[in-house]
């Protein structure tokens, strides 16, 4: 259990001013108690579970059912961390009442205090929907991975100057229908901190310079669980994936020379047991085993 002070959604309003903001994504139990031992203020249950857990190639491929479990594993670490969750694609997209309605489960089942759903003018009525029910919702411009086909891949946008003029709008509108917060993935650097000058909300970059409120990675991405590439933004601080691969194999090789386990790791009887059971006396002892455990 962590010893800093839980973090709401005024207190994150609030860091607008600094300082600034840390957010990682966590998809299960053990990450999320990590990243509230380690004093990061949000923990995004990201769609990227997607790619970082599930092995899928697209944030399309995770369903509202997925992120509930996540974001439910999530809260029972208790993290002092404000628990965000991604609504995933499709589940805002139909229509407001569907909109509002899965936004609830993942607040309820989920146990997320805040969901974060990707688009600007366009969901403006949406996102007054939701909050309109008491769920605060975090804002997502940029490069947004479930619009990956319209935007024909992963390009950093906002670099034609209405593209630019065109996000400023997004993140006032955004703004407007009441977010507290907007992460800005895949901009320049320039654009995120014209952004963040234009809005009252704290902005959380990720690929967008240095100049926004915080800044959210990917929790395989921070640590070097991932194999291959990282993108440009990322700063891995450890190679964990190595040090897994070290650990397991060393493991492997103790239990084949049989230096795993230990006397220290094995469980004894007392000496007059251990010699009834060594003459075979469990043998002659013992009725004859069920075929059934409860019996
Ligand atoms: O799902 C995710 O990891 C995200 C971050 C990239 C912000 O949305």
């Amino acid at each position: 259990m962590s010893t800093h002070a839980p973090i709401t959604v005024p207190v994150v309003r609030e860091r607008k001013s600094g300082p600034k903001l840390t957010m990682v994504t966590a998809y299960d139990h053990p990450s999320a108690s990590i990243a509230s031992e380690a004093g990061i203020d949000m923990i995004l249950v990201g769609d990227s579970v997607a790619n970082a857990v599930h092995g899928f190639e697209k944030t399309l491929s995770v369903t509202l059912d997925i992120m509930i479990i996540h974001s439910a594993a999530v809260e029972r670490a208790k993290p002092h961390s404000l628990i965000v969750v991604d609504m995933p694609w499709m589940s805002y997209h139909v229509s407001d009442e569907e909109a509002v309605r899965n936004a609830g489960r993942l607040i309820r089942e989920g146990g997320a205090s805040a969901v974060k759903l990707e688009g600007g003018a366009n969901r403006v009525e949406t996102v007054k929907r939701i909050v309109a029910a008491e769920i605060p919702v975090m804002g997502h411009l940029g490069l947004t991975p479930q619009s990956v086909n319209a935007m024909g891949g992963y390009k950093v946008q906002g670099k034609a100057i209405e593209d630019a003029q065109q996000m400023i709008a997004d993140a006032r509108a955004l703004e407007e229908a009441g977010v507290f917060s907007i992460v800005l993935e895949g901009v320049p650097d320039v654009l995120a901190a014209a952004i963040t000058e234009a809005v009252n909300v704290p902005t959380i970059g990720i690929g967008a310079g240095d100049a926004t409120d915080g800044q959210v990675l990917v929790f395989h991405d921070v640590l070097g669980l991932g194999g291959g590439r990282y993108p440009k933004f990322v700063r891995s601080y450890a190679d964990l994936r190595e040090q897994a691969i070290a650990a397991l194999g060393e493991y492997a090789e103790d239990v084949r020379s049989g230096a795993f386990p230990s006397e220290d790791e094995t469980y004894h009887v007392r000496d007059e047991v251990a010699r009834m059971l060594a003459d075979g006396g469990a043998l002659s002892d013992t009725t004859q085993p069920s075929s059934s455990p409860s019996s």
